[in-house]
């Protein structure tokens, strides 16, 4: 029986296709730990995100592509995963964030927040370094939606952050009273925003989303002014009166050179639980034609379900309440659908490797 060689496994592998970024994963310098004893391969496949939404495509291609080897007679696929940079971010903002991904819409109380949080934790769900800074300054939810309240520690000059089911979290709520409400100069809320990334201990983040305050005002300016966003992820729920909003709120961030990630249609529909029977409560499909109209991905429906809203006043987002609801899955799969679309944004500004993991020194 001939001897198999490392050569003869990467030139199979070499035919398999990341079908999110359309090369073979061996020019993408996706395979490591490549170990041949005997009749058995052993490899492992570095993915641009834990939150690969076709891992299970490529893990079945690979096998595939192995087992056709002559000789080959067991195959040991390993995953793991290597978040790349975006190299746009990381020269304007040098913490160890390595994606940042802000949650907008033009409408006030369609959903951000709630987008945010299960975002957040859908991709630390996945095995990502997640962190989730609120910078909606004057109305500040994150606490109550993740669950955490009190003051954070300081350690040396820096804030650290709490974290909440995982996630690493920062927000206007936890420094000053709840009931407190918050008047501020707009030189103020720039400032603030600006100590929320330099001043807290993010450590090493795999992505860092921010949940914006309603509209096209100040703390978008203050964050595009502070830091190259990786991108943003539209809110809108079905109907025009939303749907007029998010055309101004692409506008702005168009301006501002921060790419659309997509669009998401939150409480898109209503099943009743009673009698399954579903209803358009807000109309049907307005975020999808929107999106495909302004040529931006879409980015799925979020139905209107109870347990979404108890979730967010009881501090446990919908993906870990009720991971099997529906509500939960279009959320979880939203989450994959960014992540790669971070992944390939980010392979396509830089060469066709991964950045290696940047071992950044904090400046503030
Ligand atoms: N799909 C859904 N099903 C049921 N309730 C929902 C859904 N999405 C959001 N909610 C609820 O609607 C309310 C508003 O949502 P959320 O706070 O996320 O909106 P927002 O856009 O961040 O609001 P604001 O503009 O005030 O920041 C919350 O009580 C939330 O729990
Ligand atoms: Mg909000």
């Amino acid at each position: 029986m001939p001897k198999i060689t490392e050569a003869q496994v990467m030139e199979a592998l070499s035919h398999v296709i990341e079908p999110e970024l359309h090369k073979d994963i061996v020019t993408l310098k996706m395979i490591e730990a490549l170990h041949i004893s005997g009749n058995d391969v052993q490899f492992t496949i570095v993915l641009t995100t834990p939150a690969c939404p076709l891992k299970g495509q490529i893990e079945t291609e690979a096998l595939a592509a192995v087992s056709r080897i002559p000789g080959v007679a067991k195959v040991n696929l390993k995953f793991d995963s290597r978040v790349p940079a975006d190299a746009r971010l990381i020269s304007t903002l040098d913490i160890g964030v390595r994606n940042a991904v802000a949650v907008a819409s033009g409408k006030g109380g369609v959903g951000k927040s709630t987008v945010a949080t299960n975002l957040a934790l859908s991709l630390a769900l996945e095995g990502a370094q997640v962190g989730l800074l609120d910078a909606d300054i004057y109305g500040p939810n994150i606490p109550l939606m993740m669950g955490v309240s009190g003051r954070p520690k300081a350690k040396g000059n820096k804030i650290l952050p709490p974290v909440g089911h995982g996630v690493k979290l920062f927000s206007m709520g936890f420094l000053v009273d709840p009931k407190q409400p918050m008047i501020w100069r707009g030189p103020m809320l720039h400032s603030a925003i600006r100590q929320f990334l330099h001043d807290v201990d993010w450590g090493n983040l795999d992505y860092l989303i921010i949940d914006l305050p309603p509209g096209t005002g100040d703390a978008s300016l203050s964050l595009a002014q502070s830091l190259s966003l990786s991108g943003a992820v539209i809110v809108t729920t079905p109907q025009q009166v939303a749907i007029s909003d998010v055309v101004r709120s692409v506008g702005m961030f168009e301006q501002l050179n921060v790419p659309v990630l997509g669009v998401v249609e939150n409480m898109s529909y209503f099943v009743a639980p009673d009698t399954g029977k579903r209803y358009d409560i807000f109309g049907h499909g307005g975020g999808q034609a929107m999106a495909r109209d302004m040529g931006l991905p879409f980015l799925g429906e979020i139905p209107l379900e109870s347990a979404v809203r108890a979730g967010g006043d009881a501090g446990k987002p919908i993906v870990i309440s009720e991971p099997e609801s529906a509500a939960a899955k279009a959320l979880r799969a939203m989450a994959r659908t960014v992540a790669a679309a971070i992944s390939v944004q980010n392979l396509a500004n830089t060469s066709p490797q991964f950045a290696p993991r940047p071992n950044l020194s904090i400046v503030y």
